[in-house]
């Protein structure tokens, strides 16, 4: 059976779901021949998707060359390895108003801040959040910007009470926006490629900064964009204000990326004045690296049916935005093959993306006999009816799933960490270092957490592990982008 191909809709990971039953006219098909059973099936998958330790090991080492490669020349490895222009980290002496606006899955957000320095900090935040309408997906360049600059021109309208602009200023904005950027300076880059299902036409190849402005003025919105940056760069930069330590920041939310501390003196790419501080933070694009992954033909046939086929392999495997859709596929094939949803299968099981990864988190969550939320989900999200038996099957699955994704996102993170160790013998490793995280699939999925723990912790080993302290660092990147913002300000730092 092919399933046809339709571009996934995206949903951000939000896992409060009630799982309802709802009465739905069901289409139900003919099931084919049922020659497989689903244990054996399972067994398979969980062949396939095995990671231990010799395989996480070559996963952080070609991490760990593929960032070298990367870092050696452009197009030189599948990790771009973008430099983000951030050579100062926010100190806590920032002052003044900044607003953000960030713009990586189906909202947008926008932020402002009032910073009173190392003293006072953050005095003041609000932000607003706005879904973005699914057409505007697979719209215009224009329209897309129209609607995120008239978001931001109706947030700053609203501007009030703490909040107040320095006499003579115009306002200033970091923008984070979380798809592969190649970056010209530290408000300027131009968009590679869209992620996560976008598919907006007329603006790979254009600054999106310029995009942004055009939109604003369209808005007669007086605003400066005075950083670009992604949203993992974000997270380092919110993450460090408050801790010295933060080396490294990963977003594991819709899509994934990683971000870290690097020096300039260890890319060879880099051409033209380097940094003051001799560091820059240097974005990976993590999502798009491929090399020895235990792959399925479920991804296989997934990536092959993607609206980008063979890019982002990493983040199809690990990322809240696929994990859902890989175990659907695994389902309906145990549904057709092996009847163990009994003898038809329900149209809604035929659906892409129709079960979401904050669905087998949910699914994964329930401990009871029954397994009753199990079945209650399986019958309100796949109109899928289940016994106990099948039910137990179906968690194996998301539990494999989760499992590799947790622990190839582990892998990736000792990766880094490798290649920066490797650098500064004993600077990473030898003392603690944070690596801040922040998205929906971290924060939400407790097994994939714990996955991801294990395998940092079975490759380090118990003694450099203790020193390296994952941390969950919420909503980082919002106000992340606002301090670069303020550390970039064209009025300096002589607040
Ligand atoms: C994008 C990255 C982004 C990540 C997390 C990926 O699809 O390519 O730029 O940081 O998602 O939002």
């Amino acid at each position: 059976m092919s399933v046809t191909a339709s571009p996934p809709a995206v949903r951000s990971f939000c896992i409060t779901r009630s799982a309802k039953i709802v009465s739905r006219p069901r289409v139900v098909m003919a099931v084919r021949s049922n020659t497989i059973s689903a244990a054996s099936i399972l067994t398979k998958l969980q062949k396939d998707c095995a990671t231990p330790l010799p395989v996480l090991r070559h996963v952080s080492d070609a991490m760990a060359d593929d960032m070298r490669a990367g870092l050696a020349t452009e197009d030189g490895s599948d990790l771009k390895m973008i430099l983000s222009y951030v050579d100062a980290l926010p100190t806590g002496n920032e002052k003044g108003l900044f607003y953000a606006l960030d713009l990586g899955g189906t909202n947008f957000r926008v932020l402002r801040v009032q910073l009173g320095g190392k003293e006072e900090r953050v005095i003041s935040t609000e932000f607003e959040q706005v879904s973005i309408p699914p057409e505007l997906m697979f719209g215009t360049s224009e329209e897309l910007f129209d609607f995120i600059a008239s978001g931001l021109a109706k947030f700053a309208q609203k501007e009030g009470g703490k909040f107040h602009l320095q006499q003579g200023r115009t306002r200033e904005t970091g923008f984070t926006f979380s798809f592969p950027v190649k970056q010209t300076s530290i408000d300027s880059g131009i968009l590679i490629k869209w992620t996560k299902g976008f598919a907006v036409s007329g603006t790979a190849g254009k600054d999106v900064v310029a995009c942004l402005n055009e939109a604003m003025k369209r808005q007669e919105l007086d605003m400066r964009v005075s950083a670009l940056v992604n949203d993992a760069v974000g997270t380092l930069a919110g993450a460090r204000y408050w801790d010295d330590d933060v080396m490294v920041a990963v977003i594991l939310g819709t899509g994934t990326n990683a971000c870290y501390v690097e020096r300039i003196d260890a890319i060879p790419k880099l051409q033209g004045p380097s940094s003051k501080s001799g560091r820059t933070i240097v974005n990976t694009e993590w999502g798009a690296f491929s090399n020895g992954l235990p792959l399925t033909e479920f991804d296989r046939e997934m990536d092959a049916e993607s609206i980008n086929p063979h890019e982002q392999i990493f983040e199809k495997t690990i990322s809240g935005m696929y994990l859902g859709e890989i175990v659907r596929r695994v389902l309906l094939r145990m549904a057709e093959g092996a009847e163990l949803f009994g003898h038809s299968v329900p149209e809604e099981l035929l659906m892409p993306f129709a079960l979401r990864t904050p669905d087998i988190c949910a699914m994964q969550k329930d401990t009871s006999k029954d397994l009753e939320e199990v079945g209650l989900i399986l019958y309100d999200v796949v109109g899928v009816n289940s016994c106990t038996n099948a039910r137990k099957v179906v968690i194996d699955v998301c539990d494999t799933i989760a499992k590799r994704g947790g622990r190839l996102a582990g892998a990736g993170i000792v990766g880094i960490l490798q290649k920066m160790e490797h650098n500064s013998k004993g600077l990473i490793f030898g003392k603690r270092t944070v690596v801040a995280m922040d998205g929906g699939l971290y924060e939400h999925y407790p097994q994939y957490r714990r996955y991801l723990q294990e395998a940092v912790t079975e490759l380090l080993g118990p003694e450099i592990s203790r020193n390296i302290v994952i941390e969950h660092s919420k909503d980082g990147s919002g106000i992340g982008a606002a301090l670069l913002a303020a550390t970039n300000s064209k009025y300096g730092h002589d607040f």
